[in-house]
């Protein structure tokens, strides 16, 4: 399995338009639907500066901060704090979390399970399904094969579906995993999938080579 490597959130501008400031725009979805469930506990896996955990924290969740970069999370305890928000922080791996068995009503992992290999992503979906609770759901993106990222044929290949991302930046040797919808009903088919589709991102008008393709993907478990 390869070695995690998570973001260097140092190299990034943190200011109120900041895409990773500003909720996502499913997280309202998710929020009215898991408020409506009368779900409570949240983990936001890979929560990244904080952009969800605040928003449900907001909302009176009881919010579990999990990422793999200590900068991340202490960029999202300062908001937190400035907010009077209390949330729960661990700074650790997504291969192994620190919690126990069915710990969360609901998980969001947006754009963070894909930075592992095949192996590693077996592993992360099990860690998913031991700490959700019976009925709980997780909302999860994952790259796409569409996308242009796994066409980098100078990025490494590590496995067939895992590049690591050569691009100078925050996700610099990064691993990424792709997956197509063949692959998705196969990895979590001990879930009941509620729906997968897949969301383009539209970066450059004018070639439209770097569009962005990724699967949302909500599940449950029995
Ligand atoms: C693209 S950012 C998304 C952040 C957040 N989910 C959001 O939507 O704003 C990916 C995050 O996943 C974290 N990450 C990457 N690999 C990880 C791992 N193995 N364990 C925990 N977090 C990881 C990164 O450090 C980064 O904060």
């Amino acid at each position: 399995m390869i070695k995690s490597k998570g973001w260097d959130w140092t190299i990034v501008k943190d200011d109120a338009e900041n895409v990773w400031k500003n909720p996502s725009i499913e997280s309202f979805y998710l929020l009215n639907r898991w408020m409506s469930q009368e779900k409570k506990d949240f983990l936001d896996l890979g929560c990244g500066i904080g952009r969800h955990a605040i928003l449900f924290a907001k909302n009176k969740f009881n919010v579990y901060c999990f990422d793999i970069s200590e900068d991340a999370i202490s960029k999202t305890k300062a908001w937190a704090e400035s907010e009077n928000l209390t949330l729960d922080y661990q700074v650790g791996d997504m291969l192994n979390l620190p919690y126990e068995d069915n710990s969360f009503d609901c998980i969001l992992c947006r754009n963070v399970i894909s930075h592992t290999d095949t192996e590693g992503m077996k592993v992360v979906i099990k860690e998913i399904y031991r700490t959700l609770k019976k009925d709980g759901e997780c909302y999860l993106t994952l790259g796409s094969k569409d996308t242009w990222g796994f066409k980098q044929e100078d990025w490494p290949l590590v496995d067939p579906n895992t590049r690591l991302r050569m691009e100078e930046g925050p996700e610099y040797k990064v691993p990424h995993f792709y997956a197509d919808y063949n692959l998705i009903y196969e990895l979590f088919k001990d879930f009941d999938i509620i729906n997968v589709y897949q969301v383009i991102d539209y970066f450059k008008k004018e070639d439209r080579v770097n569009d962005s393709y990724h699967y949302h993907i909500l599940i449950k478990k029995r």
